[in-house]
């Protein structure tokens, strides 16, 4: 590892970094950064955000994100600068202002302030420097990111907080899955309605899946795959990704709507899916159709993508009647997961604001 110093950073925040060393294997967690990002929203402001340590925050038994859930997040990666296109910049944020709006838009449907996206993504910036020996080196890890807002007043009222918290935490991480994974079709509950949350980070979409998954664990699932809430017949997304399904040179997905999350990775392999020579579609997938077609032995393919696990393979899908139905490994999401990792280290280039050059402190010295 490289020794760096860290007399460009508030003192006690380079006392936090210093020794700090990669845990291996890295994992997904296993090492939160020591220093975050945080500010408040008081009297109708915002501060200006300020690197600090990751300490416990005093938070009141009645704070109101505990009762009543008004809290949001993103998720999103810093990746090591592999290429020579951005030199002086150690590391790449991948559509850092994509996820400032999407968190804007999580914000405004929680009834919460908006964050000047430049002050969100200028957050993360001086995030990401601080951290820089905390970016791994191989390609498929990333420092990930968690921007979180949530409502900080204490008060029992069910009214909306008035004093907000913003902070952004950082976790060394490998691909969320490495290798093809199980979905499992969640035929019972559902993940969002129309007029809902579906389509945004707020954190009890999370919590609302985690007894849904309970089966999915005791069979040794990895994901619940959602179905519409009003019929059970048409597929949605992954708990934390978006699902695309191959049938010979057509890849779709399900169109966004007020129960679908706009992922950033779905919208970054429409985008890129033409250049391999795929036609993209949004439309309807019958979960029917898409099993029978599987089972007669079609040419498919289904994948997961999102900012954790980039993309991911399918390789088996099963429900709570007993179906199981595997899935033939096949060569396009590992194609797309390529061409996106390549972009995110800056290999390849990429259209304008993809790639998000974060530029090193002045002391940090240069591999
Ligand atoms: C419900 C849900 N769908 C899809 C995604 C994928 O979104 P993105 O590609 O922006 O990470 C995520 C992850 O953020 C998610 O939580």
């Amino acid at each position: 590892m490289t020794t760096t110093s860290y007399s460009s950073l508030p003192s006690d925040v380079a006392d936090r970094l210093r020794g700090i060393e990669l845990p291996d294997p890295l994992g997904f967690g296993r090492l939160m950064a020591p220093v975050m990002s945080i500010a408040y929203h008081r009297d109708g402001a915002w501060e200006t955000p300020r690197l600090t340590g990751l300490d416990p925050l005093p938070l009141a038994p009645h704070t109101q994100a505990l009762h009543y859930g008004q809290a949001i997040f993103e998720g999103m990666k810093a990746y090591r600068n592999l290429g020579t296109a951005f030199p002086g910049s150690p590391s790449m944020l991948f559509r850092p202002y994509e996820h400032a709006r999407r968190f804007n838009r999580s914000a405004t449907r929680l009834g919460m302030p908006e964050l000047d996206e430049r002050v969100f993504v200028h957050a993360l910036e001086e995030l990401v420097t601080a951290l820089e020996p905390l970016v791994p080196g191989q390609q498929g890890q990333s420092l990930y990111l968690r921007p979180t807002m949530f409502g900080s007043t204490a008060d029992l009222s069910v009214v909306p907080s008035t004093e907000f918290c913003f902070l952004v935490l950082a976790t060394p991480s490998d691909a969320f899955f490495t290798a093809p994974i199980s979905a499992w079709i969640e035929r019972h509950y559902s993940r969002a309605g129309a007029g809902g949350t579906g389509a945004v980070k707020a954190a009890g979409n999370y919590a609302a899946s985690f007894a849904a998954a309970a089966p999915l664990r005791e069979n040794g699932f990895h994901q619940l795959l959602w179905l519409d809430a009003v019929e059970h017949t048409h597929l949605e997304e992954f708990t934390a990704m978006n699902v695309f399904v191959r049938r010979g040179e057509r890849l779709v997905t399900p169109p966004l709507s007020d129960t679908i999350l706009a992922g950033i990775t779905r919208d970054s392999l429409l985008g890129l899916g033409p250049s391999l020579g795929l036609r993209m579609d949004e439309e309807p997938i019958n979960v029917h159709e898409l099993t029978d077609a599987i089972r007669a032995g079609e040419d498919i393919e289904v994948f997961g993508c999102g900012t954790g696990a980039v993309v991911a393979p399918v390789e088996l899908i099963g429900d709570e009647s007993g179906l199981r139905l595997p899935l033939p490994a096949r060569s396009t999401a590992l194609r797309l997961r390529e061409t996106l990792l390549d972009i995110q280290h800056g290999l390849t280039s990429a259209p304008e604001g993809w790639q998000w050059p974060v530029n090193a402190l002045p002391d940090t010295p240069q591999a």
